[in-house]
């Protein structure tokens, strides 16, 4: 091992007692070589020095003052802006552990692949040693992760998405337990070289090895990519941990939501990426909805376990939101355009000639002139000409859960809320129903496998195809799909057992489209109205239908008060298409035939007695 670096990595900070991490940080930077090794305070100074780093580099630009304090704005390269889901491995031992749906590599195999990438990929960069706690720190429920990163973008992101800092080492302690994170970029510098403002490469592997719990990045500087305590950890390794824990890991927002007469539910919700989480999670009641009051807990991950009292308590792993900005506006997300104000990394979005931001949907007049998130010139004359977005789709927001107005007292809660319902919802325009309510935990575990989502600009690929996308989970669970059902099966039957009522299961479709192209149900807030009609099925006073595969309401079981939404209306959100649905079912079946290796009999049960009541 390189002497000088090995130096270098033993001199932790005073505070860094671990032994395992102190070594490992030593032999990481021997293989990546590193220019110098930063240990990560997690200070408001060192926030700040990160960010006057990179508007220096030219990788951040500092947004106006007067408009958007202590604001930023990141442009990445144009050909890291996603998710890369083909370039996403779980490498387990046996192939049939990481499952169908996963791509695979045996870990012996992987080890050799990455060996040679990583062998000096930090070469003129510093390599920033960022320790991180999922949940609130030193909860029971929480873990520890550490991600070394040679981006400072990653640091300043980890600095807001996660608890990250100085006394996550108190909790680890000398013995604790971490799960390694290693990130690189994979832009080696030459001595000389300039940077480029967003380093890449074009060879990426995002890279999970869930038996010894290490995740190791390649290529990417974006998002759930690079963010590796986001997706990689509190999902893929995590569904792991829960897995062999008896606990979840789920692609889930958590809210709270207060009836009038004060008494609160809590309420998780599976959509897939870009469906509806963040915004579903910071909802504001709309008119006919005095008195209710809708509070967050988190917009994209829960980790769930059950508890004492027989119920699953859930908590949020994150600490800020990752967010899509494309569609955010006063009218459809007003408690988001607030947690905006200050205090973000924006990245991908345009800036304004006032040194401010924009993106599609922002507000109804664009402005006159802007430079678009590849640094073009754009006017609203040359998108209509060119078809050129002053945002990219998968724009997102980087911002702290407590800048959120409508942020849960309890979302700290180390505990966790109970969760009253489970909702399941895909991106579907056509077949979905608004709304239906599964009749027993089985079946809304059916309904939640066989969910099919159009897919969206959070993944690179292509966009709108329908695929099935088990849970919301499809991208995210780090075991086989089969064992993963089996689990939560498995759980309803365990608390079935100790005489628990079990939180009831929800399907929704908030994007069913007109002949007209666009979307029926005005969504956003008004989803209220069918969130209303589940909490009157939890307290056993809401009416409704009984159909092929559930209930769901009727025109007249929602409340309808201060919106113009007609019967008619009503019925083309809600109608159960005969032919649609056998049509539906084969994909089901198709899905089941890619799942066959452990599937839970009780799911091809559940298909058959929906055929036969279709066929009646
Ligand atoms: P990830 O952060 O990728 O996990 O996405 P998400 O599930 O949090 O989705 P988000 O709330 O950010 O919404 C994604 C896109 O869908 C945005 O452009 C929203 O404006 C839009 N959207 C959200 N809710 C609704 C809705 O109820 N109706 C319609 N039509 N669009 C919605
Ligand atoms: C998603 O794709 O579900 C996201 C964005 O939340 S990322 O963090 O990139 O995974
Ligand atoms: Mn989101």
């Amino acid at each position: 091992m390189n002497a000088a670096l090995k130096g270098l990595a033993v001199q932790a900070p005073s505070y860094v007692k671990n032994a395992k991490l102190i070594a490992w940080v030593a032999d990481m930077a021997a293989l990546c070589k590193p220019e110098a090794i930063y240990w990560c305070d997690g200070s408001q100074e060192e926030y700040d020095r990160f960010c006057q780093l990179m508007v220096d580099a030219g990788t951040f630009k500092k947004l106006n003052p007067a408009k958007r304090p202590n604001s930023f704005l990141a442009n990445s390269d144009p050909s890291d802006v996603a998710r890369v889901e083909d370039r996403t491995f779980i490498c387990s031992e046996k192939k049939e552990d990481a499952g169908p749906t996963n791509n695979w590599m045996a870990p012996a195999e992987m080890r050799a692949t990455l060996q040679p990438l990583f062998d000096g990929c930090m070469k003129g960069r510093t390599m920033y040693v960022v320790p991180f706690s999922m949940g609130p720190l030193g909860s029971p429920i929480a873990h520890i992760g550490i991600e070394l990163s040679d981006s400072p973008y990653v640091a300043v992101n980890m600095k807001i998405m996660t608890r990250m800092g100085k006394a996550v080492y108190d909790v680890l302690g000398a013995e604790g337990e971490f799960v390694p994170c290693v990130h690189t970029v994979g832009a080696p510098l030459q001595p000389g070289e300039k940077d480029v403002s967003w380093p890449c490469n074009k060879t990426k592997y995002i890279v999970h090895y869930p038996e010894t719990r290490e995740i190791w990045s390649y290529g990417s500087g974006y998002g759930g990519n690079a963010l590796l305590g986001k997706k990689c950890f509190a999902l893929r390794i995590a569904s792991n941990m829960g897995r062999d824990e008896g606990w979840l890991a789920e692609h889930m927002l958590i809210l709270g939501v207060t009836n009038p007469e004060g008494k609160k539910y809590h309420v998780a919700a599976a959509f897939p990426s870009a469906c509806g989480k963040t915004n579903f999670a910071m909802l504001i009641p709309p008119a006919g909805f005095e008195g209710w009051k809708v509070t967050t807990i988190g917009d994209d991950i829960a980790w769930i376990k059950p508890a004492a009292d027989g119920r699953l308590h859930a908590i949020n792993p994150e600490a800020g939101y990752f967010g899509v900005a494309p569609g955010t506006n006063m009218q459809t997300n007003p408690n988001c355009m607030a947690s905006l104000d200050r205090d973000v990394i924006f990245t991908n979005v345009a800036l304004t000639d006032d040194g401010d931001i924009w993106w599609e949907g922002m507000t109804d007049t664009p402005p006159a002139h802007a430079i678009d998130w590849q640094g073009k010139e754009w006017t609203p004359a040359i998108a209509r000409e060119t078809g050129a977005k002053a945002a990219h789709p998968n724009a997102r927001f980087t911002v702290a859960a407590i800048n959120n107005p409508a942020l849960d007292a309890a979302w700290d809660d180390p505990k966790g809320v109970a969760i009253d319902a489970f909702i399941f919802g895909g991106r579907r325009s056509t077949t979905v129903p608004l709304v239906t309510e599964a009749r027993n935990w089985v079946e809304g575990v059916y309904m939640a496998a066989t969910m099919g989502s159009e897919t969206t600009a959070a993944a690179a690929g292509q966009q709108g195809v329908v695929r099935r996308d088990p849970f919301a989970m499809l991208p995210f669970a780090g075991y086989n799909m089969s064992d993963y059902f089996q689990h939560w099966l498995d759980l309803g039957k365990k608390l079935e057992a100790t005489g628990a009522r079990l939180p009831k299961i929800y399907t929704t479709n908030w994007f069913r489209k007109g002949e007209d192209g666009k979307f029926t149900w005005p969504g956003y807030g008004e989803n209220m109205r069918v969130l209303k009609w589940m909490i009157d099925r939890i307290e056993d006073r809401g009416e409704g239908t009984e159909h092929v595969f559930g209930v769901s309401p009727r025109y007249e079981d929602l409340n309808w008060t201060g919106l113009d939404f007609s019967a008619e209306q009503f019925k083309t959100v809600t109608h159960i298409d005969k032919a649609a649905w056998q049509a539906e079912l084969k994909l089901h079946a198709e899905l089941f035939q890619q799942l066959a290796h452990h599937l839970p009999k009780e799911l091809p049960a559940t298909k058959a007695a929906i055929e036969q009541r279709l066929a009646a």
